[in-house]
C-alpha cells in the first residue's frame, strides 16, 4: 500500500525536514578551556547559533581552574569559534551569543565554587526564561569524572525534579579502559542521572556519511538483498591518520589505538555496517539493533595470526621526515604502546557467518582516510576467455566516511575497443558534488541532538559493555606481547599484511 505523506511539512509535526529547535536551555561545559572545548565545542555552539538552531533563551557556562573573568573566556571563545566554526564568522552573530556566555572559575574538588556554580546556573536561568532545562558536557581529564558527579549530585544540579526540567549530561570517550571501569563509571553515571539523560559521545555517529550508511541499507531496495553471505566476501573498515599523536602523549602512551579508535569508533561503524533492519528510525530501535550486532561479535582462535599491532618508526611523510613513537616528546623510550591494530572479526549470526571483518587503525599512516569497503564474492562463472579477466577485481561498495565524503561502486566494464577485456571502473557519488547543503560538522549535530533530547546517535551502556567485551581479550593477549614495528608512511606492519594474505586477500591502499 502507498504511504501518504503530507507535501506541506509544516502541516505534519512528524516530518523530520523540518528544523529542531532545542526548548531555551543552558549548556554547562566542564574543561572549558581544554583543547577539545576550543577546538570543537565552542566552534559548533557558534555554528548553530549562525544557523538560528539555538534557542532564544540560551547560556554557555563554562567551568575550569584558570582564574578568568567572562571577558577572559569571551576573547577565548571567539578566537576558537573564528579559527574552528564551519560557517562564516559573522560578528552579528558573535556578538548576540557573546551576550551568553558566562565563566566560573573553581576546581573539582572545590565545594564552594560547586555551590557558587548552582546559584549562577539558577541565576541565569532565571533571568534568560530558562526553566531548569540544562545539560553538563564533561570536556574533561577521564580520572575527574566520580568528583564531578559527586558535586553534581551534591548541589542537586543533576535532579530533573529540583531543576524543574531536564536535566542531561554529555559524557566524552574514552568510556573507560577495559570491560570493568566501564561498568564502573556507567553505574556512577547512572547513580547521578537516569538513562536516557546520559548522552556518550563517539563522535563518528555524529558524521554525515556514518548516518547515511543506515538511508543507504534501508530507504534503498538495491543494496540489502545483497548483503551477506551470500553476497558479500569481506568487509574492511578503515581508520587510517597521517598525524603522530601530537601534544597528547600521555593520554595516548595509557591507551593506544584499540583503546582509542577499535573499541569506540570501528566497532561502531561495524555495528551500522552489520545491524539488522530497525524496526523504526528511533534511538531504542537502532540501539537494539546496534547490541545485537555487537554481541555477536567473535574473535578468531589465532589471534597470532588474525591480531596485529603496531608502533610507527621514524620514515618520511609527505616529503618530511617524521619521528618514530619511542623519540616523540613524553613517550617513556621502552613503550609497548600501539600505534596500529588490525584484526579479524566474525559475526555469528545467519547473515554473516563465514564472512570475515577486517578491521584497522593507525597513526602516521600514507593518509587521512576512514572507509567501509564492502567487497563482494567473484561472479560463480565467467563466460571469458582468463585473459579477458584478468584486471577484474571484486566488485566493491566503499562508503567513504572521511574526506571525501561519499560512495564509491567499483565493478567491471568492457573496455573500449574490438578486443574483449574487462577493467575495474568506479562510479562515484560525493556529498558535496551532489547536495548544495554542506554537512554539519559531527560535533555541532551531536550537541543539538543534546539540546533536543534526540539519542539516536550515542552509545548506550549495554553497546559500551559489549564493546569492551570484544577489545578486552584483545589486550589480554597484546600484553606480554611486543608491537611489531613498521615505519611512518607505510600502511602499517608487514604482519598486517600477512594476516589478509593467509586468506588469499589484500587490504585496501585507499
Ligand atoms: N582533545 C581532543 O581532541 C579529544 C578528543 C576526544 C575526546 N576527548 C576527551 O575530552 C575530554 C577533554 O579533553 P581535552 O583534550 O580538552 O583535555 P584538556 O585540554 O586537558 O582540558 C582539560 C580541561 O579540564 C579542566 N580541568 C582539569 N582538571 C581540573 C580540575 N581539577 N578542576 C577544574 N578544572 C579542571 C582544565 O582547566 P584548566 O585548563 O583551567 O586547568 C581544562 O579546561 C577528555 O575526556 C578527553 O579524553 C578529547
Amino acid at each position: 500500500m502507498a504511504r501518504t505523506v503530507s507535501t506541506n511539512p509544516l502541516r505534519d509535526p512528524r516530518d523530520r525536514r523540518l528544523p529542531r529547535l532545542p526548548e531555551p536551555c543552558a549548556l554547562v561545559v566542564f574543561g572549558v578551556t581544554g583543547d577539545l572545548a576550543k577546538k570543537k565545542l565552542i566552534p559548533a555552539v557558534y555554528d548553530l547559533a549562525n544557523r538560528g538552531l539555538l534557542p532564544p533563551g540560551f547560556v554557555l557556562l563554562g567551568f575550569a581552574r584558570r582564574d578568568w573573568e567572562d571577558q577572559d573566556f569571551a576573547d577565548l571563545a571567539r578566537e576558537a569559534a573564528k579559527e574552528g566554526s564551519r560557517t562564516p564568522f559573522r560578528d552579528e552573530v558573535w556578538d548576540r551569543l557573546a551576550g551568553s556566555l558566562k565563566f566560573l572559575s573553581g576546581a573539582f574538588d572545590d565545594d564552594d565554587a560547586f555551590d557558587r556554580l548552582a546559584q549562577e546556573l539558577r541565576d541565569l536561568e532565571a533571568s534568560h526564561g530558562i526553566q531548569g532545562n540544562a545539560a553538563f558536557y564533561l570536556s574533561i581529564p577521564p580520572p575527574a569524572f566520580p568528583t564531578v558527579l559527586k558535586q553534581m549530585e551534591r548541589t542537586q544540579m543533576a535532579s530533573n525534579e529540583a531543576a524543574g526540567g531536564w536535566r542531561r549530561v554529555v559524557v566524552e570517550k574514552p568510556f573507560g579502559h577495559d570491560l570493568e571501569s566501564a561498568r564502573e563509571l556507567n553505574s556512577l553515571v547512572d547513580d547521578v542521572f537516569s538513562p536516557g539523560d546520559v548522552f556518550r559521545i563517539d563522535h563518528y555517529l555524529g558524521k554525515e556519511t556514518v548516518q547515511n550508511l543506515l538511508a543507504l541499507r534501508f530507504a534503498n531496495t538495491l543494496f540489502e538483498p545483497i548483503w551477506g553471505s551470500h553476497f558479500v566476501d569481506s568487509v574492511q573498515i578503515t581508520m587510517a591518520e597521517d598525524v603522530g599523536i601530537g601534544s597528547r602523549a600521555g593520554f595516548y602512551d595509557e591507551t593506544g589505538a584499540a583503546r582509542d579508535v577499535l573499541q569506540n569508533h570501528l566497532l561502531q561503524l561495524l555495528a551500522l555496517t552489520a545491524m539488522e533492519e530497525p524496526v523504526s528510525f528511533n534511538a531504542d530501535a537502532i540501539r537494539t539493533e546496534k547490541l545485537k550486532a555487537l554481541r555477536a561479535i567473535s574473535l578468531p582462535e589465532d589471534l597470532a595470526r588474525y591480531a596485529v599491532r603496531g608502533q610507527y618508526e621514524q620514515g618520511w611523510l609527505a616529503g618530511q621526515r617524521v619521528k618514530g613513537y619511542l623519540d616523540e616528546a613524553n613517550i617513556p623510550a621502552d613503550s609497548s604502546t600501539e600505534t596500529y591494530a588490525g584484526v579479524r572479526l566474525g559475526i555469528e549470526t545467519r547473515r554473516w557467518a563465514g564472512v570475515p571483518f577486517y578491521l584497522r587503525t593507525g597513526k602516521r599512516l600514507p593518509r587521512r582516510v576512514t572507509e567501509i569497503a564492502v567487497s563482494f564474492k567473484r561472479a560463480p562463472h565467467l563466460p571469458f576467455d582468463v585473459t579477458d579477466t584478468t584486471e577484474l577485481g571484486h566488485n566493491q561498495l566503499v562508503i567513504r566516511v572521511q574526506p571525501d565524503e561519499g560512495v564509491t561502486l567499483r565493478f567491471g566494464s568492457k573496455v573500449p575497443g574490438s578486443a574483449m577485456e574487462v577493467r575495474d571502473v568506479a562510479m562515484d557519488f560525493l556529498y558535496g558534488e551532489a547536495f548544495t547543503e554542506g554537512s554539519p560538522e559531527a560535533y555541532e549535530r551531536l550537541i543539538l541532538d543534546v539540546l533536543i533530547g534526540d539519542g539516536t546517535l550515542f552509545p548506550n551502556n549495554d553497546e559500551v559493555e559489549a564493546s569492551w567485551r570484544v577489545i578486552d581479550p584483545l589486550e589480554a593477549y597484546w600484553r606480554d606481547t611486543k608491537p611489531h614495528p613498521y615505519r611512518a608512511g607505510e600502511w602499517g606492519p608487514a604482519a598486517a599484511d600477512e594476516m589478509l594474505e593467509a586468506d588469499g586477500r589484500r587490504w585496501r591502499r585507499p
